[in-house]
């Protein structure tokens, strides 16, 4: 992913541009402002050709008096067009890019599991973080400058037109310079930008992978590795900084380069006999002075291009996420509570085209209020499909029927709403233990609800000893609690949400025997009129389960009771000499 739908400059400026429509009026009050400022510092150097004409050479006194009024005004309006223009332009363009931003972050909690496995986490961060910002800085200081610039440059050209339209035309010299200068180094400015952005977002991913793997780095003396693989990156992002400082200094050089001729041109002309006669000494002065004032405004110019390359480079990685293709949600079945009736019929699924099926040919029903234990190796396809009932990964081939509707006949949201997960690993927030409880659309449910979910999952216990109870905050700024705590909490959460549907992926591996045995319990009460996927990890979970599928390489190698597998003394058998017998 690396370029959006129309990633042309233009578009991505007009797609920009679209945003800010919105705040139309505040735009109009910093265009306003920036426009006064540029001109009042045009008048500014407007004044010199009368100070020196009429004031110095003409000895008029009383002029040099309206003139330094003259100034003074100029001054006042000069600050009013500088608060006004700048406050303005900002205001505009940090609301675009709030809005941007926005709008990304949407993206994230809409995009499909596929695109989780493909970008990491710190690669989206820094999207939103780095990239994000660089657009700001595009939309709001260099458009201000872009834009003041663009004007003095006008009217710095008005004012030496009219005051001497022949020595002017010495200007002309820098004209084709700049545009070269400008079209030439923007495409490679943005280029670099679009390089410095994915180092940015590779620093951030390597960072990510060593705080959080902080205690197998430890262990493993992985400091060394992980400070090269930082280096590397680290260096290349400097690298390319470096790289658009140099152009920047060869774009500005080349601009003062061309101005120096310009003004050297216009001194030898303005020197010859036949000007010397024609031009006052006022009139060379202002355009010399307007000529020198030119100089500063184009190298800023030729260097907003940069700034306005790193916008467009970064606006387009953020639109690649935004025009991303979300979550398929084209069902419009929904009804309040499916009865859960389940069935597979031939599904095969893979994750990625280039890859071999994880599931195939998968044909097996669980009935409504049953419970399924599903076995089998370590990565025989048993989280993968679970997966598919939520609808985390579209299935490829066959059909998967609720109630005997397709799943994907369902609004996906409907269809969520009857199922409760808890996963391998445990996902808690920043936010109370009740918060994290009653999560997302459970946040209204009352407070006693929480509580008897707790108490089922046998979570009250600790929590009841935490500082706070259920109001102590978890997470990075909180409490920390241990694996199994977290595993119980994640139960009572999927418990209060009492969805006709159940899924439990290996949902006690983290607890002590003696906390399973008593979740167990509870999880046994729990299932009771729901139907259960539980995979299984223990014995106790298969012996009462209904039935119980064994999975190997993605096929369904076996299907019955405990009993009836045990007898027939094949995988399954052999599955629970090596991993049950004994617990
Ligand atoms: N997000 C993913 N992208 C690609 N392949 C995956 C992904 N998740 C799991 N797999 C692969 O699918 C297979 C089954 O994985 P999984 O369903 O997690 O197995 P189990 O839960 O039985 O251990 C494994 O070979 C694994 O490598
Ligand atoms: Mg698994």
């Amino acid at each position: 992913m690396s370029a959006s739908i129309d990633s042309t400059p233009g578009a991505v400026y007009r797609r920009l541009w679209g945003y800010t429509r919105k705040y139309w009026l505040m735009f109009a009050v910093g265009v306003a402002g920036v426009s006064l400022d540029a001109g009042m510092q045009a008048v500014f150097i407007g004044f010199v050709e009368p100070l020196i004409d009429r004031v110095f050479v003409e000895k008029d006194g009383a002029y040099g008096t309206w003139l330094a009024v003259g100034v003074m005004g100029v001054v006042l309006l000069r600050i009013i067009g500088f608060f006004a223009g700048n406050y303005g332009m900002e205001w505009t363009g940090r609301r675009v890019v709030a809005d941007l931003r926005k709008e990304l972050f949407n993206s994230y909690l809409q995009l499909p599991a596929t695109f989780y496995d493909r970008n990491t986490p710190g690669q989206l961060i820094s999207k939103l973080a780095y990239n994000s910002e660089q657009v700001a800085h595009a939309a709001t200081k260099a458009v201000i400058s872009a834009f003041r610039d663009i004007l003095l440059l006008i009217y710095l050209v008005l004012l030496m037109l009219t005051t001497n339209a022949r020595l002017t035309a010495v200007l002309l010299i820098l004209v084709p310079v700049v545009a070269l200068v400008v079209t030439v180094i923007s495409r490679k400015f943005r280029k670099i930008s679009r390089n410095i952005q994915d180092s940015m977002g590779d620093v951030a991913h390597v960072t990510e992978e060593a705080v959080i793997g902080q205690r197998v780095v430890k262990v493993f003396l992985g400091q060394e590795t992980e400070r090269n693989r930082f280096k590397r990156v680290n260096e290349r992002t400097r690298r390319l900084h470096m790289r658009m400082v140099a152009t920047h200094m060869l774009s500005s050089s080349i601009v003062q380069f061309a101005a120096g001729i310009a003004l050297v041109t216009l001194m030898l002309v303005a020197t010859r006999p036949s000007m010397l006669n024609e031009i006052t000494a006022g009139t060379f002065t202002a355009i010399f002075f307007a000529m020198i004032a030119t100089i500063p405004p184009l190298k800023r110019l030729t260097n907003v291009q940069s700034q306005m390359q790193k916008g467009i480079a970064a606006a387009d990685s953020i639109f690649v996420v935004i025009d991303a293709e979300k979550e398929r949600d084209s069902g419009d079945y929904a009804i309040d509570r499916v009865k859960g009736d389940v069935e597979f019929r031939n599904v095969s699924f893979q994750y990625d085209s280039s890859h071999r099926p994880v599931l195939e040919d998968i044909s097996l029903r669980f009935p409504a209020g049953s419970v399924t234990a599903v076995v089998g190796q370590s990565g025989s396809g048993k989280t993968t499909l679970a997966g598919l009932l939520p609808r985390f990964y579209p299935y490829n081939e066959g059909s998967i029927l609720l109630d005997g509707h397709e799943l994907t006949d369902y609004q996906l949201s409907n269809l969520r709403r009857q199922i409760a997960l808890v996963s391998q690993d445990v996902v808690l927030f920043n936010d109370t233990i009740a918060g994290n409880i009653a999560y997302g659309a459970l946040a209204d449910i009352d407070r006693q609800a929480i509580k008897r979910a707790a108490e089922a999952a046998y979570a009250m216990e600790f929590i009841e000893k935490l500082p706070e109870g259920l109001d102590t905050i978890l997470g990075e700024t909180g409490t920390l609690l241990s694996g199994g705590q977290r595993q119980r909490l994640a139960i009572a959460r999927a418990l209060l949400k009492n969805a006709p549907i159940l899924i439990l992926d290996e949902a006690t591996s983290a607890l002590d025997t003696e906390s399973e045995r008593a979740i167990q319990d509870a999880l046994k009460e729990v299932m009771k009129g729901r139907t259960t996927l539980v995979i299984a990890h223990r014995l106790s979970t298969i012996e009462n389960a209904d039935q119980v599928i064994v999975l190997g390489e993605g096929r369904v190698i076996e299907q019955g009771t405990h009993e009836e597998l045990l007898a027939l003394g094949e995988a399954y058998a052999r599955l629970y000499q090596t991993q049950f017998e004994g617990q």
